[in-house]
Formats: C-alpha cells, structure tokens, sequence
C-alpha cells in the first residue's frame, strides 16, 4: 500500500524554536513506516514542493485544460494512496494553517473512504493536544477518518535530530512502539478499506456532492 505523509509547516524561520520541526517529526515517521511496515510505500509531501499560489484556488475550482501541474500531480497522489499520516504542529490551539490550505485545496472525494493517522507536535510540553482535537473535526469532513490512537511529540526539538533521528538520551524503540500503536491501526484500517472497495465502490453508493452542497441537506 501506499501512504503519504504531509507535512503541515512551512515556516523557514526562528525564534521561537527551531525552524521547520515538522521534517524532524516527519522524517522520523517515515523512519518508522519504512522499519517496520517493509511491504509499503511512504511518500513525504512538503508543501514547500507544491506551490499553491497567492490568492486561493482549489484544483477542483480549474477546468481541465488549466489546472497547474503540481496541482495535478498531487491531486493523482491524494487519489491514489491508501491512507495518510497529517503531521501538524500547534498554533495558537489549531493545526496549522499550512496543512489546512493545503488539504482545502483538494475535494474530498480524493481523500475518502481512507483512513488517516494524526501526529502533532510542539515546542512546549502539551505535544500538540489541541490542534490534534480539531483535526479530528477536519480530517473526518474530508472524509478520511482519523483512527482512535494519536501521536503527540512534547518538547519534539529535544526528541529527534534534523534527520529525524532520536536525540541523545532518547530511546528509539520506544519511540517508534508508541508510533506504532497509532501506524498500526492506520493500516489494518487501509488494508480493510482498500479491500471492500474493490468489492463495492463507495462512490457508486453515496454520490460525491458535483454541483452544490445543499444536495446533502434534509428535506
Ligand atoms: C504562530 C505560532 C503559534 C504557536 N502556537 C503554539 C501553541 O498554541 N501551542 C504550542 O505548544 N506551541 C505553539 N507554538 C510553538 C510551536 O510549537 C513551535 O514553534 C514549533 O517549532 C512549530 O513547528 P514548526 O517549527 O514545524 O513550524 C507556536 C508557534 C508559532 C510560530
């Protein structure tokens, strides 16, 4: 199977805390899918790769013959991948608005009927708790729906190196045990759904919202 992780920061620069601690949570994620799970694929999707313009455009707003490139490129990624790993720091309570306009960019009928797994992460002590509780929110509206374990990394600029690897005095194994719980349980799920979608596809069942979300309102 195949699993992409995005990565929810963009900032390039500092105070406070070292810049860009997502690629070291995301890189160490990666570490971990790749160690342990051999069989599957793990693509990191930085959104510094994937430049969304100034003034907001979802790839569902173009027409066919406009719709840019990386835009493209990464709507065939979306569709095609069995599940996804939202690494997201905390900012002021909330995800991060760089993970947030970047999955609006796309419809969720690329994201759904997946699952995804929420790994959060801060500078301080609380490892990201609050922005993990509204991505649950977000995350199922796309409808890729979290599975029940988290990950959280407090204080993550003391857990891993630039290259995602454990810092001095951290343990990797139980790092990656506890990563585990939460990857394990994304899989089982993306095995599950990817099976019975090739049995049923969901989207000949419920109807992707073509023209107007009021198609989903009570009579
Ligand atoms: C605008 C902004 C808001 C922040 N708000 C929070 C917060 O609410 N809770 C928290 O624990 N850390 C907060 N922090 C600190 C981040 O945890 C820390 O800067 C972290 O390195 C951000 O991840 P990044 O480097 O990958 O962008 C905030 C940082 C910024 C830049």
């Amino acid at each position: 199977m195949k699993f992409l992780v995005f990565l929810g920061t963009v900032r390039d620069s500092t105070p406070p805390s070292p810049a860009r601690l997502g690629l070291r949570v995301s890189k160490a994620c990666i570490e971990c899918l790749l160690s342990h799970y051999t069989e599957h694929e793990v693509e990191l999707i930085d959104p510094l790769d994937y430049p969304l313009g100034p003034v907001f455009k979802p790839h569902f707003a173009y027409s066919q013959r406009t719709v840019p490139p990386e835009l493209n490129e990464l709507a065939d990624k979306i569709e095609s991948a069995d599940g996804y790993i939202m690494v997201s720091p905390e900012y002021n309570h909330s995800m991060s608005p760089a993970l947030a306009d970047m999955l609006n960019h796309f419809g969720s009928s690329l994201f759904s009927y997946k699952p995804s797994a929420i790994v959060t992460y801060s500078a301080g002590q609380w490892g990201g708790m609050r922005a993990a509780v509204g991505m649950r929110t977000f995350l199922s509206e796309l409808g890729c729906l979290p599975v029940s374990a988290m990950i959280h990394v407090p204080k993550a600029q003391e857990v891993f190196a630039e290259d995602g690897s454990v810092q001095a005095g951290q343990n990797q194994a139980s790092w990656f045990e506890y990563f585990s719980r939460t990857f394990n349980q994304l899989i089982w799920w993306a095995q599950a759904t990817r099976e019975h979608k090739a049995v049923v596809d969901p989207h000949k069942i419920v109807m992707p919202l073509k023209i107007d979300p009021s198609q989903r309102n009570a009579p």
